[in-house]
């Protein structure tokens, strides 16, 4: 069989459409959403993702601060921006953009943001909403793949989900929304043992290992009809590629989607979706 391909730069748009419409409205009510991102040091992959984001940010109406520091900027100037950020009335939500150099803490920095400003999802505050189901803000490539799955009206209910990464951006987070969709999940990791022979007993595979040298997700480890999401995102050969080859999946899978092309799309839609959301309920106009 030859599956469906799950195009993400469409999905995104679709994504995109609503919150520009969202946009628009809280506008009308004296509300201009803005984003505040946070760029340390020069990696030119954290600099074209910024540099994205904003785009993305425009295209929709959102405003946009940018803050870019040198590397040598130190954990307390850190603290400072985030507080600011926090006490800043005119932003509505805060993006620091990972990974830190190394002198930097990520957990004391992620958690020093404001949980309702928190549009990438990752303080402990709404972590833990998201364990109970009551989570507003949610990490955005788990979002982005739980809606990749609805605009396809792939229902999750009783089936088999293996989840290949146990990340707190990725695995963690999906874990609790795929269970929130009544799948059965299944996270796998490094020092699982029989992948293969688990992978063939799901229903959907997401895989998001990103590194071709210790992983690939190859058709005999799936079975007939399976759903395929593909997160990774890495170098292989001189291409950007995901943890599986999309020409060769899909002769398999029901649907899949591709690298690039699949899941990056909607991790910026989402961000602009939390944007939103953070505007609203910093307004008081939704609820946590
Ligand atoms: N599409 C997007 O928008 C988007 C957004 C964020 C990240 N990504 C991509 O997603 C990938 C993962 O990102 P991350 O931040 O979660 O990375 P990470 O923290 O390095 O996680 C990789 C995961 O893969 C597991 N793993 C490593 N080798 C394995 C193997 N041989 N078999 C099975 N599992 C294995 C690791 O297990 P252990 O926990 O045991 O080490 C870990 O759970 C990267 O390629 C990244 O670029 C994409």
């Amino acid at each position: 069989m030859t599956g469906t391909k799950i195009d993400g730069n469409i999905i995104a748009k679709s994504v995109k459409d609503r919150v520009k419409k969202a946009v628009d409205e809280l506008k009308l009510q004296g509300v201009n959403p803005c984003l505040a991102t946070v760029l340390v040091g020069d990696n030119p992959a954290s600099t074209t993702y910024v540099r994205n984001k904003h785009k993305a940010c425009e295209e929709v109406g959102i405003l946009t601060k940018d803050h870019k520091l040198q590397s040598t900027f130190s954990q307390k100037e850190m603290n400072e921006l985030i507080d600011s950020l926090n006490n800043d009335y005119s932003i509505h939500g805060i993006l620091v953009q990972l990974p830190l150099p190394e002198h930097l803490d990520k957990f004391e920095t992620i958690s020093r943001i404001s949980p309702i400003k928190d549009v990438d999802g990752l303080t402990p505050h709404n972590v833990g909403l998201l364990a109970m189901k009551k989570a507003a803000l949610v990490a955005c490539t788990p979002s982005g793949v739980i809606e990749m799955f609805d605009y396809h009206n792939i229902n999750l209910d009783g089936k088999i989900v293996v989840l290949i990464n146990r990340s707190n951006l990725i695995g963690k987070p999906l874990y609790h929304l795929l269970l929130a969709r009544n799948a059965t999940v299944i996270t796998c990791h490094s020092k699982t043992k029989n992948l293969k022979d688990i992978c063939q007993t799901a229903d959907v595979v997401i895989t998001a290992v990103g590194d071709r040298t210790k992983f690939t997700l190859i058709p005999d480890m799936i079975k007939d009809g399976a759903v395929v999401i593909d997160v990774a995102i890495t170098q292989h050969n001189g291409k950007l590629v995901g943890d599986t080859d999309f020409d060769k999946i899909i002769e398999k899978a029901s649907f899949a989607s591709p690298v690039p092309g699949g899941v990056g799309p909607m991790t910026v839609a989402m961000l602009l979706k939390n944007t939103v959301t953070a505007a609203s309920l910093i307004k008081g106009l939704a609820k946590q």
